[in-house]
């Protein structure tokens, strides 16, 4: 059932969050992609609107049916899940940040299919996306907003950093790269950095963590300032 703390703080609020990978493509029939399946995100989502919140996802593509109640918005790249994003920031309460976002792209897609030219390779030239995350909380009127961190080494230090960069009100961070965790996984464990404190979420399936992980946005959320 759901956390009736929880849900007393955050029934009827609206959520905004990211989901999924980003693809970015290199011609009409390649891209640049991860290994992000969407899961934790969607989870986040379900459980969310378990406890009331409206809730909308904007999500890369996955393999995953729609949590019942929520809205979803299908997205392929970066630049489409920041306009998706910014178009909507301004009537949420609280952006969760849990796509896996492309951190480059190729400078341009090609229009036609790439051709090999005789026996030689190919050199991409890639720039860099915008980040989603760091511009919704770079905003004047923004929402609680929280961020993921997937690192493969010095979770923690790495994940605070991004809290105190990206100027976030929480951010959750997990380790990736190991067999049966995190990315492209049943299961995480989380630990859930805010400026003063600090939260560990054991590991368990993403549903029980997403459960957890509301409750504890739930209560810096009731005491913001
Ligand atoms: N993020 C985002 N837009 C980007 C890159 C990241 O919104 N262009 C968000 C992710 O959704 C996540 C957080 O920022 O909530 C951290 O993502 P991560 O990849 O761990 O951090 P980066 O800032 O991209 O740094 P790096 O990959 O170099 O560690
Ligand atoms: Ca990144």
């Amino acid at each position: 059932d759901p956390d009736p703390e929880a849900a007393a703080v955050l029934a009827g609020r609206r959520l905004l969050l990211t989901a999924g990978p980003t693809v970015e493509d290199l011609d009409p029939v390649r891209y640049l992609g991860n290994r992000s399946s969407g899961r934790m995100g969607y989870a986040v989502a379900a459980e969310a609107q378990r406890l009331g919140m409206r809730v909308t996802l904007v999500s890369g593509p996955v393999n995953l049916p729609v949590p019942a109640g929520v809205e979803r918005i299908a997205v392929r790249s970066a630049e489409q899940m920041l306009a998706a994003v910014t178009d909507r920031v301004a009537q949420s309460d609280l952006f969760i940040a849990t796509a896996a976002v492309a951190d480059f792209r190729p400078r341009e897609a090609s229009l036609e299919k790439i051709k090999k030219r005789g026996d030689g390779g190919l050199t991409l030239e890639l720039v860099q996306n915008p980040d989603i995350l760091a511009e919704v909380a770079a905003r004047q009127d923004r929402p609680f907003v929280v961020g993921f961190a997937a690192e493969t080494h010095e979770v923690e230090r790495y994940a605070r950093d991004k809290l105190e960069r990206k100027r976030l009100d929480m951010i959750a961070a997990n380790r990736v790269g190991e067999e049966g965790s995190g990315f492209d996984a049943d299961c995480n464990a989380l630990t859930v950095l805010w400026p003063e404190g600090r939260h560990e979420i054991a590991r368990a399936d993403k549903a029980q963590v997403a459960r957890e992980l509301l409750a504890v946005i739930a209560q810096r959320f009731r005491n913001r300032p």
